[in-house]
C-alpha cells in the first residue's frame, strides 16, 4: 500500500474528527475515545449530512442530521437503518496517521 501522511493523531481530539479533502470528495478522519482511527466517506447515504460533524461512541458515529448510526469499521448502517458509508484504510504510526493513498485515488473510477 502507499501511505501518505495527513497528520498527526493529537490534532484530532479522542472522540473527533477531521476531514481530509482528496481529489475525489472529502473524506472523515475520526480518533475514537480508545485513540483508534478510522476513515470514511464524510457524506451520509441518507441526505448528505456532514459525518465528521457527528457524535463518536465506540467504533460507530451518529449523522449530526438526523441521527442514523454506522459502524466506523465497516460502513454499515445499524439497526433498522440502511445504507453504507466508504471506508478507508487507516493506521498511526509513530503518532501520524497515514491513509491508503491508493484506495483515495481509485475512489473516482468506482
Ligand atoms: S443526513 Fe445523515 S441521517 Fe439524515
Amino acid at each position: 500500500m502507499n501511505w501518505i501522511d495527513i497528520g498527526a493523531i493529537d490534532d484530532i481530539p479522542l472522540r473527533g474528527a477531521r476531514v481530509v479533502k482528496t481529489r475525489h470528495g472529502c473524506v472523515a478522519v475520526f480518533r475514537t475515545a480508545e485513540a483508534e482511527v478510522f476513515a470514511t466517506s464524510d457524506r451520509c447515504p441518507h441526505k448528505g449530512g456532514p459525518l465528521s460533524d457527528g457524535i463518536v461512541h465506540g467504533r460507530k458515529v451518529t449523522c449530526p442530521l438526523h441521527n442514523w448510526v454506522f459502524s466506523l469499521e465497516t460502513g454499515q448502517a445499524q439497526g433498522a437503518d440502511e445504507g453504507q458509508i466508504e471506508t478507508f484504510a487507516a493506521k498511526v504510526e509513530d503518532g501520524r496517521i497515514l491513509l491508503d493513498a491508493a484506495r483515495l485515488m481509485a475512489r473516482s473510477a468506482a
